[in-house]
């Protein structure tokens, strides 16, 4: 049982970070393993926009994205993390959404395999947990057409301005743990 996790902030140890943290900690208690990648450290170029994979099933661009494309392809369940950038997720996870087309075939149905579930964390410094539905939503369709299975509900952490905003609410940390094992109950 495999779970990748996909931190679209910068902020190492910061928020998102500290609340995939708990995420993959809630995973492994179900006897998941995790793997992580932190966008912001990798190689990453966005969609060409060049159609190769509708041709050979595989993006053209070979850059760090191989080892992400890898990793789902081999994982039961994906969550993705961000911050709210301005409203909406980081360009550093915006990079590898895009990318997320070569999972499309030639006919737009997908060549993922069935059943990767995904998990949902975004974290914000505005105080209301809703202001930015319209984002997560926008994230879900996306995982949705690429052929991902449905989501468990995301967690949003408003009000957390400070990078150790999060470390410090129980509630938050709890519920972040909550969700990695709903992710491996789900994968069981
Ligand atoms: C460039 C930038 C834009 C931001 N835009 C928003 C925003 O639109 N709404 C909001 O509530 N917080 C916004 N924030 C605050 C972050 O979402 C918040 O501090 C979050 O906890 C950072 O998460 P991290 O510690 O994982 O990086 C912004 C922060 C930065 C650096």
């Amino acid at each position: 049982m495999k779970l990748v996790a996909l931190i679209g902030s910068p902020r190492k140890g910061g928020n998102t970070d500290t609340l995939l943290q708990q995420v993959a900690e809630g995973y492994k208690a179900q006897g998941g393993e995790i793997q992580t990648f932190y966008l912001n450290e990798l190689n990453l170029r966005g969609c060409q926009g060049c159609y190769a994979c509708k041709k050979t099933g595989q993006c053209a661009v070979k850059d760090d994205t191989t080892e992400i494309y890898k990793a789902i392809n081999g994982a039961d369940a994906v969550v993705i993390g961000s911050p709210v950038y301005f409203g909406r997720f980081t360009a550093q996870l915006g990079l590898v959404l895009d990318r997320l087309f070569a999972y499309l075939k030639p006919d737009f149905s997908s060549s993922l395999a069935p059943g990767k579930k995904y998990g949902l964390v975004f974290v914000q410094n505005q105080p209301d947990p809703k202001l930015y539905a319209g984002c997560i939503e926008a994230l879900a369709q996306v995982l949705s057409r690429v052929g991902f299975a449905a989501g468990t509900k995301p967690l949003v952490g408003s009000g957390l301005g400070a990078a150790d905003a999060a470390s410090q609410n129980e509630q938050y940390l709890q519920n972040a743990y909550a969700l990695g094992k709903e992710l491996a109950t789900a994968n069981k």
